[in-house]
């Protein structure tokens, strides 16, 4: 029995399947619908989520099988102080497989070890975000052709943001990457991950203006500020305007760029960016519904 924590779970060869997989089911949906007739998937969330426990509950759907779960911790036994342990052993008598999010780091991690059936990490804290970064590589493999040689900018909370440690460590095995990270000083991406960087020789640079790389950009990945993970409200406030993309920033960019977000967003992207060509976030959340799809399939050794 296997279980996703961290993009690196699966080699880049099972990946390449995966997508495959992601990119058969976008175009032969039907084949798809009953693939997972009398399984269930539940979801336990822990932690705010629209997209990532939507999607996991339409993929199931969409595969024929049936969902069930919570959306909210206080809605759960963890208000009465059971330990994800102990609700995993209880969903794994309910369910085939599970999507859980939480705020602590590594408690999916610890879930899973107590678990009788597949765990995937839907979010936990500031640490990894796998699901969302499969999304993220199958948008850029789909949209872009590949996904090597490619300069990748990532903007905004680099600190607290769990899709951009993800995305980081999961491109990091691909051939001729180079990273820019762009944020302010407080939003620093991770010392551990530079360090990574530098271990394995990946050419990255650390720049605080958004216009500055952007001509030598393929893919701009824009985040936000992660709010919730802030000790203070001032701090939060200052920051969280510190960039804006808009139309006028875009002029210098490539003009086959693509602009990825994982969504929410809340004012990094100006809202008249959405009809640039460019601007590639909401089919990524689409793309999120097939991987999710594929994975699945994976993770319960389906094959149809
Ligand atoms: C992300 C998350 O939860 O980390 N959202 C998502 O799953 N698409 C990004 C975010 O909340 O900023």
């Amino acid at each position: 029995m296997r279980h996703l924590m961290n993009p690196l779970d699966f080699s880049v060869q099972e990946l390449d399947r995966l997508f495959d997989l992601a990119n058969d089911i976008e175009n032969n949906m039907p084949k798809y619908a009953h693939a997972c007739a009398g399984k269930k998937l539940a979801t336990c969330f822990y932690e705010p989520s629209t997209r990532t426990r939507l999607s996991f509950e339409a993929a199931m759907l969409n595969l024929g099988g049936s969902v069930l779960g919570f959306s909210d911790a206080n809605s759960s036994s963890a208000a009465k102080g059971e330990s994800v342990s102990d609700t995993i052993r209880i969903i794994s008598c309910y369910a085939d497989i599970c999507a859980m999010r939480h705020p602590k780091e590594g408690a999916p991690m610890v879930a899973a070890e107590k678990s009788r059936i597949p765990v995937i990490n839907a979010g936990d804290g500031g640490h990894q975000h796998p699901t969302q970064t499969l999304t993220d590589l199958l948008t850029i493999r789909s949209l872009r052709g590949r996904l090597d040689h490619l300069t990748i900018g990532l903007c905004g909370d680099l600190k607290f943001g769990r899709t951009v440690h993800s995305l980081i460590n999961a491109l990091s095995r691909y051939e001729g990457m180079r990273f820019i990270f762009i944020s302010p000083d407080e939003l620093r991406i991770p010392d551990y991950i530079t360090e990574m960087l530098r271990d394995k020789q990946i050419p990255y640079e650390e720049v605080i203006r958004l216009e500055e790389k952007m001509p030598e950009l393929d893919i701009l990945y824009m985040t936000r500020v992660q709010k919730e993970r802030f000790f203070n409200e001032e701090d939060y406030i200052r920051l969280k305007d510190f960039y804006i993309l808009n139309k006028k920033k875009l002029r210098k960019a490539p003009e086959n760029m693509l602009i990825l977000h994982p969504l929410p967003r809340v004012n990094e992207i100006s809202v008249d960016v959405d009809d640039d060509p460019r601007a590639v976030y909401f089919k990524q959340a689409q793309y999120g519904v097939y991987v999710r799809m594929a994975l699945i399939l994976t993770l319960l050794n389906i094959q149809v």
